[in-house]
């Protein structure tokens, strides 16, 4: 069976949600913002971060990728199995991540988001894990920073299970 320990409670995550609400609020007053959710971890957050947000005009839409090849990961093995539909070209967008990991995935999607000439890119993750980072990539906002460790819960799966536990835990197999 595998151990879990709980990280950041439900309550601990409405706040940090509401902080970098607030944040990403003023930043992006006067602006319309286009939030584009990472498919499947960031659904979650996504839909508790946008009711947060205090702006006039904002759209959202959703990315999915995937990485192939398990023991070396690099941005060339991943895959993006499902792409944007809103036209960002000039708009001001922000990447709504669950974990940024090795950053891998992220430098990946950026690049590609990139292509479509949006004003701004900018990055919003739920857990910033720094240890395995390998991609420079600016994590803008982020509403807890980890280390290490292999966490679920609040979007976060192992195998596709506990993606809906209310709050973060640390899993041990
Ligand atoms: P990266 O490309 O290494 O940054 O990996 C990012 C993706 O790997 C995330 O969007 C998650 O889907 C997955 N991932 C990385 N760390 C964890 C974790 O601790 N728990 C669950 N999924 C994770």
């Amino acid at each position: 069976m595998p151990e879990f320990t709980s990280v950041i409670n439900k309550d601990e995550i409405q706040r940090q949600v509401s902080r970098v609400a607030a944040t990403i609020s003023k930043d992006y007053q006067g602006r319309e913002l286009v939030l584009i959710g990472v498919l499947k971890g960031a659904f979650l957050f996504l839909a508790d971060l946008a009711r947060q947000l205090k702006l006039e005009k904002v759209k959202i839409d959703f990315l999915q990728a995937s990485s192939y090849g398990a023991d070396i990961v690099s941005s060339e093995t991943i895959v993006l199995k499902k792409d944007i539909d809103i036209d960002i070209h000039g708009k001001d967008v922000l990447v709504v991540e669950d974990i940024v990991d090795t950053g891998l995935t992220l430098a990946h999607l950026i690049n590609h988001l990139a292509g479509f000439g949006p004003k701004s890119i900018k990055v919003c993750t739920m857990i910033d894990k720094s240890e395995r980072r390998q991609a420079a990539i600016d994590v803008d906002y982020a509403c807890l920073t980890v280390e290490k460790g292999f966490l679920v819960g609040y979007g976060l799966d192992y195998a596709e299970n506990y993606r809906n536990l209310p709050e973060i835990y640390h899993m041990k197999l």
